[in-house]
């Protein structure tokens, strides 16, 4: 069986999740339902992000013990990744052992190597950053990234020899058209590596800032935040206490993060890796922003979107729609509730939901909600053959879509079908046929409209996993939790299936 590795950021713990953080893992989790329908063995990662200045601040602020704030925001997250339907195989804390003895490792590693050296820093810091600028790189005094005040800090640190390894990267990523993507992203970080690195500080004193991991070798030291982050992409996966395990996930096939992280994920993680000896994953994705009336949302500009809120007034499968159709995935989007309303009213509500509610009230009325046999398709006329050959192409266009991480490539390739499928219920008016009596020619129609609806709810399965559910059930399908995307082929269900008709999945929401 083919395996598939796939990572989420681990998030930091120093405030609540907002929906750039629930992107991040509804994009995965599509993407690790997907790979598991398709028969492969998922191993989906996700975690925490528990030290450094930030977090030890935040709980500075309440008045705790780090370890109690993690320990205290852990299980939010937990939660928001349960209502969200998040599937993941394992959750890492940088706080865990296993993490830890990792890090610890993989430090003693590189030391061995001779690729950290002490040397005394001097630069200017960003705290909520956690980055080092040189006085020339600051805009107006402030982080070129955040805008925020930075600190002049002079101190003796451990560094990693990146430099070492600049012009290994650049022919790495050069000769790996996959590592980076969008190709965008790989441009902005090849342009990037045109100047010369800087060896990156991998320690901070701890007499500055106790929490963290100690270095191995520098009992005055602890690990900076990103160099312990980065690694817990092996520790999760058995790097040291599951050796079968990393044996057979590692390398990771995608680790998805948002364009903000770009470099960490593309420049320090692979030559940490390649200096360790070990392969560089196969693809890291850098997916776009979502902003709030063209802004950055951040919980200071009090603009961020509470996904638990979005949840529970739209509907878990609505919200992870929105997500996942409203832009292509790498670019940026604009998020506002009237764009998803009107995305539910339209998509869901209209398309999707008439076309079920529809089919399975005239198969209740003219059949008394059985199923009938079709007759052989070669008796069937052009608009009828039409519609079949665009459910066929199905499978190879959600492919298509997943094999490119284009959601919504995916996502319009089930909505033509739906789309047809509605104008299909025009074109050949079932109403008519029953009022003449053409009985055979009314149980194909409602075969396959009823077959269409069979495949868009397995086509669902990793987009909207309630929703697809949901279709199932009301079709009357069995073993729902055997189906997989070899059920993507015509003529699968079965005549005489009962189906159950339930109540409209998405009704319309009207704006008052
Ligand atoms: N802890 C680091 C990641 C370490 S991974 C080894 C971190 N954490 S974070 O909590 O600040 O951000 C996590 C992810 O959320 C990042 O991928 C970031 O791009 C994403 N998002 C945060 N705000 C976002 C939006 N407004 N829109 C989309 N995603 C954004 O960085």
């Amino acid at each position: 069986m083919s395996k598939f590795y796939i990572t989420t950021p681990i998030y930091y713990l120093n405030s609540t999740p907002h929906i750039g953080h629930s992107y991040t893992n509804i994009a995965c989790d599509t993407l690790a339902r997907y790979k598991r329908l398709m028969g492969y063995d998922v191993l989906f990662a996700t975690g925490t992000d528990e030290h450094g200045q930030k977090i030890k601040e935040a709980a500075e602020a309440k008045g705790v013990e780090p370890k109690k704030f993690v320990d205290g925001l852990v299980p939010v997250f937990i939660g928001l990744w349960k209502k969200l339907g998040i599937s993941y195989d394992d959750f890492i804390r940088t706080t865990d052992k296993r993490h830890e003895d990792v890090v610890r490792d993989v430090l003693n590693l590189l030391a061995e190597k001779g690729d950290i050296y002490e040397g005394e820093y001097s630069g200017w810091y960003c705290t909520p950053c956690e980055s080092f600028w040189t006085k020339a790189q600051l805009v107006d005094n402030a982080c070129p990234d955040c805008g925020r005040k930075a600190e002049e800090i002079k101190e003796k640190n451990l560094f990693f020899k990146l430099s070492k390894y600049q012009s290994w990267l650049v022919e790495y990523i050069n000769s790996h058209g996959d590592f980076i993507l969008p190709v965008t992203r790989r441009n902005e970080i090849l342009s990037f590596l045109k100047n010369p690195l800087n060896d990156l500080c991998v320690s901070r004193p701890a007499a500055r800032l106790s929490w963290g991991i100690e270095i191995p070798f520098s009992k005055d030291h602890i690990t900076y935040v990103w160099f312990d982050a980065l690694i817990n992409y092996i520790s999760v996966c058995g790097y040291k206490d599951n050796p079968a395990k990393f044996k057979k996930f590692w390398p990771a096939d995608i680790h998805m993060i948002g364009k903000d992280i770009l470099r960490p994920h593309t420049v320090y993680w692979p030559i940490m890796l390649h200096a360790i000896g070990l392969e560089l994953p196969k693809t890291v994705f850098g997916h776009g922003w979502w902003k709030v009336g063209g802004d950055k949302m951040s919980k200071s500009k009090g603009n961020a979107v509470d996904p638990i809120d979005m949840v529970d007034r739209f509907g878990v499968d609505a919200y992870r729609f929105f997500l996942l159709k409203e832009v292509q995935f790498g670019t940026d989007g604009s998020f506002s509730e009237e764009a998803l309303i009107a995305r539910i009213n339209s998509d869901l509500a209209n398309d999707l939901g008439n076309l079920l509610h529809r089919t399975l009230s005239m198969v209740e009325k003219y059949f008394s909600g059985i199923v009938q046999e079709r007759r052989d398709l070669k008796y069937s006329d052009e608009i009828t053959k039409a519609l079949i050959d665009k459910a066929g192409s199905l499978y190879s266009e959600i492919n298509k879509g997943m094999d490119n991480i284009d959601f919504s490539y995916s996502l319009d390739a089930v909505w033509r079908l739906i789309n047809m499928a509605n104008k299909f219920i025009e074109q050949k008016a079932p109403w008519k046929l029953s009022k003449e009596q053409k009985l055979d020619d009314l149980k194909d129609v409602m075969y396959d409209l009823c077959e269409i609806l069979r495949l868009v709810s397995v086509a669902l399965m990793p987009f909207m996993p309630d929703t697809s559910n949901k279709i199932a059930g009301q079709l009357g399908l069995e073993n729902i939790e055997k189906i997989n995307f070899n059920d993507l082929k015509w003529g699968l269900l079965k005549p005489g299936t009962k189906i159950n008709k339930g109540a409209q999945l998405f009704p319309r929401i009207e704006i008052t």
